[in-house]
């Protein structure tokens, strides 16, 4: 049943809901154990801060690490438009060289969304994520699903791109395709594994959000709310993991 409180989701919520709820979960979590109000929060590959503005406006200190200049500068912009230009600190870095422009073990929280499918090597993203928690941080990491690309490709019709997705070591659907890299959650979980961290909770993202055509969702009345809560159940089921867009791992030292 939908909360009467909770006040309407827009399209561009619905996709991020899910990674929200469960690390606002994780983060008040470390506040009420640290008893600090304020946590240090690293967000690699933060780009123009979709994650770190708003943490900074829920009152946590975030650092973004990124390569892109222009991604920063618009980060800059956003943190000064949102009045937390205080509370963020953005530094161009990459997850490899992390520690060239970041403390080791220095954070609470350490985020690496949308990163892995980038970086060169994501064992080593992972590690060096890992490496600059603070014992009992919280690592929140998403990427995209393999199950999520292979399905999206052929309810459009790509029938030989969504097979190319399912036999590509990388998960590719060929040429064309902007995403070097997917993982499944297998993948994702034995990299935060190898990497020393106990896997807290593992959901799948956008599991519907990206298949349902818009105007069944922009013209029924309820329709978005309704397709939140089905987006929120699903996530936590494990049989819908395979077929989501993103997954996202929460994890701990
Ligand atoms: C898809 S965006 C995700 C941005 C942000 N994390 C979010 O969730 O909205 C990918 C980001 O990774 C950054 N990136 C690419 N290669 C990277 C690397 N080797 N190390 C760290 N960040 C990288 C890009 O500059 C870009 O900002």
């Amino acid at each position: 049943m939908s909360d009467p409180m909770r006040p309407p989701v827009s399209r561009a919520a619905l996709r991020t809901a899910v990674v929200w709820e469960v690390l606002q979960d994780a983060l008040d979590r470390r506040v009420k154990a640290t008893g600090r109000e304020s946590l240090d929060v690293l967000d690699t590959g933060g780009g123009s801060g979709n994650f770190a503005v708003p943490l900074a406006r829920l009152g946590h200190l975030v650092t973004v690490v990124d390569p892109s200049p222009n991604a920063l500068f618009a980060l800059e912009r956003r943190a000064a438009e949102a009045g937390v230009a205080d509370r963020v600190r953005g530094v161009q870095g990459d997850a490899h060289g992390l520690f060239d422009v970041v403390e080791r073990g220095g954070y609470d929280a350490v985020l690496c969304h949308g990163v892995l499918e980038y970086v060169d090597d994501p064992a080593e993203g992972v590690r060096n994520a890992v490496a600059a928690l603070r014992p009992e941080g919280v690592l929140s990491l998403l990427a995209a699903g393999l199950g999520g690309a292979v399905l999206a490709r052929a309810l459009a019709g790509h029938f030989k791109e969504a097979r190319q997705a399912l036999g590509d070591p990388d998960g590719r659907w060929g040429e064309g395709d902007p995403v070097p890299r997917r993982f499944t959650a297998e993948q994702l979980t034995a990299l935060v594994e190898g990497a020393g961290l106990r896997v807290g909770a593992v959901h799948g993202v956008r599991v519907f959000a990206d298949l349902v055509p818009g105007v069944l969702v922009d013209t029924e009345p309820g329709a978005l709310d309704a397709l939140l809560e089905l987006e929120s159940t699903a996530a936590e089921l494990p049989a819908f993991h395979s077929v989501a867009t993103q997954l996202h791992v929460l994890a701990n030292l």
